[in-house]
């Protein structure tokens, strides 16, 4: 059964979303899958409860940032260290809000539909930035602290998890 069926996630509140994701999530988690499909099931969740434009991964590959699984349009492939939104969470190893991606110096556009974006690195337990978590909406102001906070819960989870382990 797909637990994103027939839930009318437009009149839950943010908080109430988060819910469902960490709960949920913990139904859908299927720890004889491999990383790679468990994954690909925690982003299509995040972006089925919030109705995001994408959401994906990016990992650290030779010192840049290499596209890993995503839901939405096609997106740039690899990315600098220091470079756009996710170059930069990834070397300063914090996540940033962007309200306005039109706002943000240096900003990579894969898509002219995207407004506000957030950039999450993946820490790992031993300290290791494995790549970035990046979401972007076609709102303006989509993302606030309460997103950061659950969303680095959630990523947290999914390292515990060894899901970030190819
Ligand atoms: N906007 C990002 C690039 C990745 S895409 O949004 C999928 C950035 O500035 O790093």
């Amino acid at each position: 059964m797909n637990p994103t069926e027939n839930i009318a996630f437009n009149e839950l509140s943010k908080s109430e979303k988060y819910q469902y994701l960490h709960t949920t999530w913990e139904h859908l988690y299927d720890p004889k899958c491999h990383s790679i499909g468990n994954l690909s099931n925690a982003i299509a969740l995040v972006r089925s409860i919030f109705n995001h434009w994408w959401v994906g991964i990016y990992q650290v590959v030779d010192q840049s940032l290499h596209l890993s699984m995503f839901q939405g349009d096609v997106a740039c492939t690899r990315i600098e260290k220091g470079k756009g939104v996710c170059g930069t969470a990834w070397s300063n190893q914090s996540s940033i809000v962007v309200p306005n991606v039109h706002e943000f110096e240096g900003h990579i556009a894969c898509s002219s539909a995207s407004n506000s974006e957030i950039v999450l690195p993946i820490i790992l337990s031993s300290g290791e930035c494995w790549g970035v978590w990046d979401i972007d909406s076609v709102h303006f102001n989509e993302f606030d602290d309460q997103d950061r906070a659950e969303l680095e819960r959630f990523i947290e989870r999914l390292a515990e998890q060894k899901l970030f382990n190819y």
